[in-house]
């Protein structure tokens, strides 16, 4: 897809930050999994922490599409600082600024969209992973107060977070309409983190346990009304997953870089790598199934901002960039040999870490299931 100047200067702005800033780092994260917390400033600097919340309420309020681009080109350089930001900015910032009310958009956006600090979505948990209305955590109202057990589980910035969403139980016998959400800030009492996971990818990335026992929150922290959380979280995952094809799209991006570059550099038995023509045939391939992941996710960004249902097209996007990115990164290795299989470059690593855009936000299994169902209804 051709893009204006103005996405393209934007997308060579993040280029130059995500080289600078970012790609110094991106091994060390990955070989310590130790959070970037200097990043975090630089991020809010620049105004990717509330991209898509309005400026009245800390944010910067760019379109879907410029927010694709951003994670595209930082994942391009280092996954794990990708999927701090897209998890933040889609799955926290989004639906509080989206179902809030004025006074939880006043309250809880400044702070994590403008502030520096960090939220987190907790939807998933054991024995309630791609049946997300199997939800187990629970909500019993008392007077005018929540108290909510249960545990949460693969929770993205759970330990770095100081804003929370989550869903929980609150009339079993509703099935998905029985399930709310709720805000949590992370200091309340009964509120606990887990260990830190340790990954296959995206090791710089924290994630990690909630645990509520007996948190007691007002019913002034319900996220929209009762019974209306499992819909507030689809309509949030929409979103949330044009993000996860960005990040799958930068890591394409990054492996076809590195296998470019490698293909350059190097001569095996005199010869130049880049004049054999497997080579050659297999780097077109790469790039071509990472412009068609970009049509995907950019078509995706572009429907989300015109308004129309873009269920289908998300789930796409993030299927189709998850899978390239599988495939950009098993072929960039494939060409540079016994290189690729060390840490001195970078294809391990991002072979490691894409991994992860074919499980999150819905396996790829789910979004076969989503897209086939919204063709069958006919709706998108
Ligand atoms: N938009 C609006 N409403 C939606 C919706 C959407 N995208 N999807 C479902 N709904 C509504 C339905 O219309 C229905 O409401 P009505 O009865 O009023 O029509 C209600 O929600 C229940 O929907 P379903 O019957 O389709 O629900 P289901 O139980 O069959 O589940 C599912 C559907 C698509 C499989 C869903 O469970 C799902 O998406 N599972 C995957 C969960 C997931 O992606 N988890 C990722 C966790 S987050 C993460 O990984 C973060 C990270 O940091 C990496």
């Amino acid at each position: 897809m051709i893009l204006s100047h103005k996405y393209e200067d934007y997308r060579q702005q993040i280029r130059e930050f995500a080289l600078s800033e970012i790609a110094p780092h991106a091994r060390r994260l990955d070989q310590q999994q130790v959070f970037p917390y200097e990043h975090i400033p630089k991020l809010n600097e620049l105004g990717l922490l509330g991209m898509v919340v309005p400026r009245e309420y800390g944010g910067t309020f760019t379109d879907t599409l410029t927010y694709a681009i951003a994670v595209e080109e930082i994942s391009r350089v280092c996954g794990s600082t990708g999927i701090i930001l897209a998890a933040h900015n889609s799955l926290c910032t989004y639906p509080i600024y989206v179902f809030g009310t004025k006074e939880q958009r006043e309250k809880y956006l400044p702070p994590i969209c403008g502030g520096g600090e960090l939220g987190s979505f907790g939807l998933t948990e054991p024995g309630a992973g791609s049946d997300a209305a199997g939800t187990k955590t629970t909500a019993i109202k008392k007077g005018d107060k929540w108290i909510i057990n249960g545990t949460k589980c693969f929770i993205t910035n759970a330990s770095v977070g100081t804003t929370f969403i989550t869903t929980a139980v609150t009339d079993k016998s509703k099935g998905a309409k029985g399930i709310t959400a709720f805000i949590l800030k992370r200091n309340l009492p009964g509120f606990n983190i887990g260990k830190k996971e340790n990954k296959m990818g995206l090791r710089g990335s924290d994630t990690a346990f909630l645990h509520f026992d007996n948190v007691e929150i007002p019913d002034s922290d319900r996220l929209g009304p009762e019974g209306g959380g499992f819909k507030e979280f689809m309509i949030t995952l929409d979103g949330g997953r044009i993000s996860i094809g960005a990040l799958g799209l930068g890591l394409a991006q990054g492996a076809l870089d590195c296998a470019l570059e490698y293909a350059r550099a190097s001569e095996e038995g005199g010869q130049p790598v880049a004049d054999r023509q497997d080579i050659q045939f297999k780097l077109a391939d790469i790039s071509m199934q990472i412009e068609a992941a970009r049509n995907f996710v950019y078509e995706a960004a572009l429907a989300k901002d015109s308004g129309m249902k873009f269920t289908r097209l998300s789930a796409m996007a993030k299927l189709y960039a998850s899978e390239a990115g599988h495939y950009a990164s098993y072929w960039a290795m494939q060409i540079l040999g016994d290189e690729g299989y060390t840490e001195r470059y970078p294809v391990e690593r991002i072979y490691r870490d894409v991994k992860l855009c074919e499980i999150g936000e819905g396996t790829s299994e789910i979004q076969r299931l989503v897209i086939s169902r919204e063709l069958l209804k006919g709706t998108s």
